[in-house]
């Protein structure tokens, strides 16, 4: 039997998730997450620390089995096509897989030879190109800063291709400066045309980059639109005579509650 054309799956969403449940022994963490993202956007899946993110984004690459529900990435089912949906993902990590004793251009070229693509040389230099990274590409990678692994991680993840990026926390434990450069390293993934789900507990990297953004809480998506329908949950604050438009962090905490530590029954 052959794959059927790509064209059979451009109409559906990039990823979908429907009634995804896991728990972890009495650890009931997903309880039914639904979430659709559309081609080519960047979908920010928004939650404290334990919320759940990273066990829907180690579903989604096939990584962990869920209990319940399904989940298609690329068009693919993760349970039924999970060598289908690998060769349709990256995946990069809180901390960068990168490695040190090897130039940023070495470790571009080793992964273009692992994945048997042409002309790796010029896929790296592209890549260095695309991510600031040409001056830096010579030294080795344990010269680099948080943010140039971070960005080198990411460039990395983009050889051969791949439809749909997860990241997960991209950004966790950068001065603020790096974030800055990483957050311009994923706009220009997404320019591409590539689907990005990224995971944040930070509101303003989902403000920054998200062309949607879902709240995961206590096991199940509480809200899901674009920053605008999400400022409209709440009414603006009457500031003298100024109208201020509610931040993302007022609407989190409205909704979420101040206290992030989540309660588990
Ligand atoms: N393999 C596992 N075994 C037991 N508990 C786990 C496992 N993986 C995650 N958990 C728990 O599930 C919850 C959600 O974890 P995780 O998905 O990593 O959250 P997040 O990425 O949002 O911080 C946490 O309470 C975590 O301790
Ligand atoms: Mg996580």
């Amino acid at each position: 039997m052959s794959i059927p054309p790509t064209t059979d799956r451009v109409g559906q969403p990039a990823i979908h998730v429907q009634g995804l449940e896991k728990s972890f022994k009495h650890l009931k963490v997903l309880r039914g997450v639904d979430i659709d993202v559309a081609r080519g956007s960047i979908f920010a899946l928004l939650g404290s620390n334990g919320a759940g993110k990273t066990t829907v984004v180690k579903i989604l690459s096939t990584l962990l089995r869920a209990d319940a529900g399904t989940a298609r990435v690329n068009g693919f089912d993760v349970v039924t096509r999970p060598a289908d949906v690998r060769e349709s993902i990256s995946l990069t990590g809180q901390f960068a897989a990168v490695d040190g004793i090897l130039t940023g251009r070495e470790n571009l070229v080793l992964v273009a030879r692992l994945r048997h693509l042409k002309d790796p040389g010029a896929i790296a230099d592209d890549l260095l190109r695309r991510f600031s990274l040409a001056e830096a590409g010579t030294r080795r990678v344990v010269t680099y800063s948080g943010g140039m692994r971070r960005r080198l991680d990411i460039a990395m993840s983009l050889i051969g291709r791949p439809p749909v990026i997860f990241l997960d926390e991209p950004t966790a434990g950068l001065d603020p400066q790096a974030r800055i450069e990483v957050w311009q390293a994923v706009k220009e993934l997404a320019k591409g045309g590539t689907t990005v789900l990224l995971t944040t507990q930070y509101l303003d990297e989902a403000e920054q980059l998200a062309d949607r953004i879902a709240i995961l809480h206590e096991g199940r998506i509480i809200v899901n639109g674009t920053l605008d329908e999400l400022r409209q949950l709440l009414p603006p604050a009457e500031v003298e005579y100024v109208e201020k438009q509610p931040t993302l962090e007022d609407v989190f905490l409205t909704l979420v509650g101040a206290g992030t530590e989540k309660e588990q029954r």
